[in-house]
């Protein structure tokens, strides 16, 4: 596949691909071999730089993510971006941190493209949510632990002013959460968890920067989990898991950490 010249009759395909939690080997085999293909390569702020570097040296990049002391590139920017290389380029792949379609306005950007007629497809990626606890040893469900577990954004309210996640209900209805974006908010989310009905007693993790060398663990429970994670100064990105999956943990199952640069968001 070559990205020389307009040469299309129509419209070129948009690739959503999940560039995985950040261990570059965690690339499906899908998402390697579209990357190396591409003719144009947009991406953010959570990809590995090892991942960037499997593009052609011709191919045409674009970051829209959030730049130091700045906002991320608006979405309609980046929608914009995406069908203007459409109209240019055979392969375009846009490559996004995780999974495309959880928490990665993956879907935004695919109904948005369709509806303009490019041709996309989704390439889903190892999520940061599963891969961040297992490179810590801890398993998102266990069946003596954790039957159900619940993938939420922590992020919401903050977005919305008001809690748009029903944390009381989560609490009563999932073994388990799987919290993204979460660390803003941690103290008001395990409030409400424990007003909920949750144990206070019940084991919690963060995992920061996950599957990467820096990647740092903390387990503690739900009481003290957001007193910890201030003193300890973790920051983002982080996952949280709440739940008696963390006491599962088997610290000598999680795998090295891949010695990769990962771009933090600021
Ligand atoms: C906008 S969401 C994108 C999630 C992504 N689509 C996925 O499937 O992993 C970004 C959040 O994912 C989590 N995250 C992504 N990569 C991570 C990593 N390597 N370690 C820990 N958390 C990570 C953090 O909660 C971060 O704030």
């Amino acid at each position: 596949m070559s990205g020389e010249g307009p040469a299309l009759d129509g419209l070129g395909t948009v690739y959503l691909v999940g560039a995985g939690p950040g261990d570059p080997e965690l690339l499906t085999l899908k998402a390697h071999r579209l990357l190396r293909e591409c003719d144009a390569l947009v991406h953010d702020s959570l990809v590995p730089k090892a991942l960037l570097d499997l593009v052609r040296p011709d191919c045409e990049r674009h970051f829209v993510g959030k730049r130091r002391g700045h906002h991320s590139v608006p979405q309609p920017t980046t929608n914009a971006v995406l069908l203007e290389l459409a109209g240019r380029h055979r392969t375009v792949v846009r490559l996004k941190g995780g999974d495309p379609f959880l928490f990665g306005r993956g879907g935004e950007e695919a109904a948005y493209l369709a509806s303009r007629g490019v041709p996309v497809q989704v390439v889903p990626g190892v999520t940061a949510g599963i891969a961040a606890p297992a490179y810590a040893g801890i398993p998102v469900t266990h069946r003596r632990a954790g039957s159900s577990v619940t993938f939420v954004t922590g992020h919401e309210e903050i977005d919305k002013g008001r809690s748009g996640v029903d944390w009381q209900g989560l609490a009563r209805s999932s073994d388990g959460l799987v919290i993204y974006m979460g660390l803003h908010n941690l103290r008001h989310i395990c409030l409400e968890l424990a007003a909920g009905g949750l144990d206070p007693a019940t084991p919690a993790a963060v995992i920061q920067q996950g599957t990467v060398l820096g990647q740092r663990l903390l387990v503690a429970t739900l009481a003290d989990l957001a007193d910890q994670v201030e003193a300890q100064g973790f920051a983002s990105p982080s996952i949280v898991v709440v739940g008696p999956v963390v006491a599962q943990r088997v610290a000598d199952c999680a795998p090295p950490l891949a010695d990769t640069e990962m771009p933090l968001p600021f």
